[in-house]
C-alpha cells in the first residue's frame, strides 16, 4: 500500500498534488510520502514483535537525511556500507549502538571512523578484513564486536546483478572457512565474535531461498557453538522484494513467521536489514514530457528525467510503472510508446512499447516505485544536476535535497596552473 492516489483527477502524494510540488521545485524530482515510509517500517517491525529483533534500515536504498530521520524517530537502527552512510545515519540521529557496518571492502580509514562512532558491530567478509580490523582496533585501543558474514551458497533467484549469496559471488566467507575465521577473531584481544550474518540478494520474491540460507546459518551457529564460540546475534540481511508490476513477494508477517521458525531454539538476537521493502513504493520520480516524436515505426515520449536520475531501467532492465499526473479520461485510448530521456545514449530508455494514454509536451508523468535505489544511484552524467528530493507529510511538503546550481557543481573542480588562461568563471573565480 502507498499514498500516491488520484484525487479530483490529479495524482497526489498524501494530500499534496504533485503539480503543486512541480510548480515549486521544477522537474524532475523525487517525492516521498511519509505515511508510506512509516507504515512500511511499522508493518515490518511489528511482524517481529515477540522476538528480540532490531530493524536496521539499510541506508543504501535511500540515504536522504530526512528519510533516515523519519525511521530513526521510530526507533530504527541502520545498516551502513560506507563511512559516508555512517555519517548520515549518525547525523539523522541513529545511535551508534544501533548501527551495523556491512560491506565487502571497508577501508582501514572507514573502520577507524566506525570505531570512533561506537557502532554495534562489524560484519566482516574475509580473513584479510579480520586482520585489518584487528590492527585498526589495536591501534585505537578499542574493542570491536564482529559478526562473520557467511556466503551460504544459496541462489536467491533474482536479477543476476543483485544476487549475492552463491559461491561465485564476491560476498561473505565461504562456509568451510567459517571455523578458521571464527578462530582468528577469537584469538584477537581487540575483537569479539558475537554473531553471524547473511544477505543473499535483493528483490527476492520467494521465501524458499531465504529459508534455505537461514537454515544453513542456524546449522553453522550450532557448529560454531560446539567449537566454543558464543554466537548470540544473527543478522539476516535484507532482500524482501516489492511489487513493481505483478510480482507477489512474501508479506512481512509471512517472512517473519519463517524467520522465527528457522531460528527457533537458538536464543539469538535477530538483526534485520530491510531497504527496498520499506522505501521502494514510498517514492516516485516526477518528470515532464518535453516532446513527442513519431519515428518510422515507433512513437517516442521524450521526458526531462534520464538514466542518470533513475538508473534501474538502464542497468537492470527494471520495470517502473509510468502514470500521468493528470488522471486519464475514462475510456482514454492507450497506445504503446517508448519513454526515453535526453541523455546521449540509446540505453537512456525507461520503457519500450509501454501502453500510455495520449500525452503532450508539458504533461507530468511519474515513475512509480522509485523510492529505493533511485536518488541514491543518481549521477551527474551529461553535467545534469542531481534532482531534488521532496518529502511530503500530510498536506505539507519540504524540499529535503535541493537542486544544485551549475556553479556549485563545478566548485569541486579547479584548473591547474598551466591552464589558468581560461575565462575567470571556469577558474572558479567569483
Ligand atoms: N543488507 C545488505 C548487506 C545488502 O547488501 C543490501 C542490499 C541490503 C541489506 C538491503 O537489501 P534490500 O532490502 O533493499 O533488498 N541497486 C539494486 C539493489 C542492490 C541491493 C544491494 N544490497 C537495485 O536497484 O535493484
Amino acid at each position: 500500500m502507498n499514498h500516491f492516489e488520484y484525487r479530483d483527477g490529479a495524482l497526489c502524494a498524501e494530500d499534496v498534488p504533485l503539480d503543486d510540488i512541480a510548480a515549486a521545485t521544477g522537474t524532475p524530482f523525487y517525492c516521498y510520502a511519509t505515511a508510506t515510509l512509516e507504515r512500511h517500517y511499522r508493518v515490518f517491525a511489528d511482524a517481529f514483535s515477540g522476538v528480540p529483533a532490531t530493524v536496521l534500515y539499510s541506508l543504501k536504498s535511500n540515504a536522504n537525511l530526512a528519510v533516515v530521520r523519519t525511521f530513526a524517530r521510530l526507533g530504527a537502527g541502520a545498516d551502513v556500507v560506507s563511512a559516508g552512510e555512517l555519517h548520515r545515519a549518525v547525523a539523522a540521529g541513529v545511535p551508534g549502538r544501533r548501527i551495523v557496518f556491512s560491506g565487502v571492502g571497508k577501508s582501514r580509514e572507514e573502520m577507524a571512523y566506525a570505531l570512533d562512532a561506537g557502532i554495534l558491530q562489524f560484519n566482516v567478509e574475509s580473513l584479510d578484513e579480520i586482520e585489518a580490523l584487528d590492527a585498526v582496533a589495536v591501534s585505537q585501543a578499542r574493542r570491536a564486536q564482529v559478526a562473520l558474514r557467511i556466503n551460504p551458497d544459496v541462489d536467491a533467484r533474482t536479477h543476476e546483478k543483485i544476487t549475492t549469496g552463491v559461491r561465485a559471488n564476491k560476498f561473505g566467507i565461504a562456509r568451510d572457512l567459517a571455523g578458521e575465521a571464527a578462530a582468528r577473531v577469537a584469538a584477537s584481544s581487540a575483537l569479539e565474535l558475537v554473531g553471524l550474518a547473511v544477505h543473499i540478494g535483493s528483490q527476492l520474491t520467494e521465501l524458499a531461498p531465504f529459508e534455505a540460507a537461514f537454515a544453513r546459518l542456524a546449522a553453522l551457529t550450532r557448529a560454531l557453538r560446539a567449537e566454543g564460540h558464543a554466537i548470540e546475534r544473527l543478522d539476516l540481511g535484507g532482500g524482501l522484494g516489492i511489487r513493481y508490476r505483478d510480482e507477489n513477494p512474501p508479506l512481512p508477517d509471512v517472512y517473519a513467521e519463517m524467520v522465527k521458525r528457522e531460528t527457533a531454539g537458538l536464543g539469538c538476537e535477530l538483526l534485520l536489514e530491510p531497504g527496498r521493502m520499506i522505501v521502494g513504493n514510498a517514492g516516485v520520480l516526477v518528470t515532464r514530457v518535453l516532446y513527442v516524436k513519431e519515428a518510422s515505426e515507433r512513437r517516442f515520449v521524450i521526458v526531462d528525467a534520464a538514466m542518470n536520475d533513475l538508473l534501474r531501467p538502464a542497468l537492470y532492465d527494471a520495470y517502473h510503472a509510468i502514470e500521468p499526473v493528470r488522471e486519464p479520461a475514462p475510456g482514454a485510448a492507450y497506445a504503446p510508446v517508448d519513454v526515453v530521456g535526453p541523455v546521449c545514449e540509446t540505453g537512456d530508455t525507461f520503457a519500450l512499447d509501454r501502453p500510455l494514454p495520449p500525452v503532450s509536451p508539458g504533461d507530468l508523468l511519474v515513475f512509480r516505485s522509485a523510492g529505493a535505489y533511485g536518488a541514491v544511484m543518481a549521477s551527474t552524467y551529461n553535467a545534469r544536476p542531481l534532482v531534488p528530493e521532496v518529502l511530503v507529510n500530510g498536506d505539507r511538503f519540504a524540499v529535503v535535497r535541493r537542486r544544485p546550481d551549475f556553479d556549485e557543481m563545478a566548485a569541486l573542480e579547479s584548473l591547474p596552473d598551466w591552464l589558468a588562461d581560461a575565462p575567470a568563471r571556469a577558474r572558479g573565480a567569483a
